[in-house]
């Protein structure tokens, strides 16, 4: 019986995709080097213990009977929430207390919630004996960002559990991995938050009054993803560049650029970049650009135009046990 579990999960970047996923289309994402850890104690009592440092929660506990229910703290949902599905499908005996650790703040936008409840999984499955598989941790994952969000294709919870760079179809349909040895990509955070459900509320809107328009860019934007595989897997970086500027034309179109995202593109493809785009879903969050030779100016330009360079690697490894006791 183990006494102690800590496990990892990695953030994401969308490279291409973001919105035509949410509707059966496919993504390209990849898993990022910062992770968020969780550590996760056995206890004999039927409670949830969740320490949250990074969102100032401490000492926040419920018994696992009441998990869910009630007033749901709101730096605790993503714990409890995935919790309380874990121990409505596999009622095992006792509780546990878990705690977290950041690397990253979930103001980038860059997958902390999903990696969060990644964690939280894994770690009570493996606290429990119960052997969870990838595509179970998936499933269970999947199922509490709907129960939160109520939208959203899953393609973070793909990349926090399977890692590295994946071909990715709306609710896990398709989970692909790409095999790449580099992805040249720099990251600028716009400084601006930006809330995933209102973007996506705000296409549908528009996908309602708009229904062929906005389903003919859906269809674009697969066609971007399928050449954007090809491109990846030869490393044909012109291209997957180009394919990275058309996405962006897309995403205007739908709306959900602004001016300081256009800005910080702009800066970057005028600093010789081969591509640049809004990754995720718009109205702030980040941007990624494609380096040509020229990363160091790159980033630059992105910073003049305002916007904050984040250091991460691409094609991280997925969800993993750090340590056991
Ligand atoms: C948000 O990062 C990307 C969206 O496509 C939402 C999703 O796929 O869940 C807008």
């Amino acid at each position: 019986m183990k006494h102690e579990v800590i496990v990892s999960a990695p953030g994401k970047l969308m490279i291409l995709g973001e919105h035509a996923v949410v509707y059966g289309r496919p993504c390209l994402v990849t898993a990022i080097s910062q992770r968020i850890k969780i550590r996760a104690v056995r206890l004999k009592q039927p409670v949830v213990k969740i320490d949250a440092p990074d969102v100032n929660l401490l000492g926040y506990e419920k018994r696992v009977a009441e998990l869910g229910k009630g007033a749901v703290n709101k730096g605790a949902k993503f714990i409890e929430t995935a919790a309380a599905n874990f121990f409505e499908k596999y009622p095992v005996a006792g509780g546990a207390k878990l705690e977290t650790v950041s690397d990253f703040f979930p103001k980038f936008g860059l997958g902390s919630s999903s990696s969060v409840i990644v964690c939280a999984i894994k770690s009570l499955s493996d606290l429990f004996d119960v052997g969870l598989d990838s595509r179970e941790i998936f499933d269970l994952s999947y199922r509490t960002i709907l129960d939160i969000q109520g939208k959203g294709s899953g393609f973070d919870v793909a990349a926090a559990v399977y890692g590295g760079t994946l071909y990715f179809v709306s609710g896990g349909k398709i989970i692909e991995p790409i095999a790449i040895e580099t992805l040249p990509l720099i990251v600028g955070y716009s400084g601006v938050k930006a809330d995933t459900v209102t973007l996506i509320e705000q296409v549908a809107q528009k996908a309602k009054i708009y229904p062929r328009i906005i389903n003919g860019v859906y269809d674009q934007i697969a066609a971007i993803v399928e050449n954007g595989k090809i491109a990846l897997k030869n490393e044909n970086w012109d291209a997957l560049g180009d394919l990275m500027n058309f996405n962006q034309g897309y995403l205007e179109s739908l709306g959900v650029g602004t001016k300081k995202l256009s800005d910080m593109v702009w800066a970057a493809i005028d600093a010789g970049a081969r591509g640049a785009k809004i990754s995720g879903a718009g109205g702030g969050d980040c941007i990624v650009a494609l380096a040509g030779g020229t990363r160091a100016a790159v980033e630059s330009a992105i910073e003049a135009a305002g916007g904050e360079i984040i250091k991460v690697e691409m094609n991280a490894p997925g969800v993993k046990v750090e340590q056991c006791v």
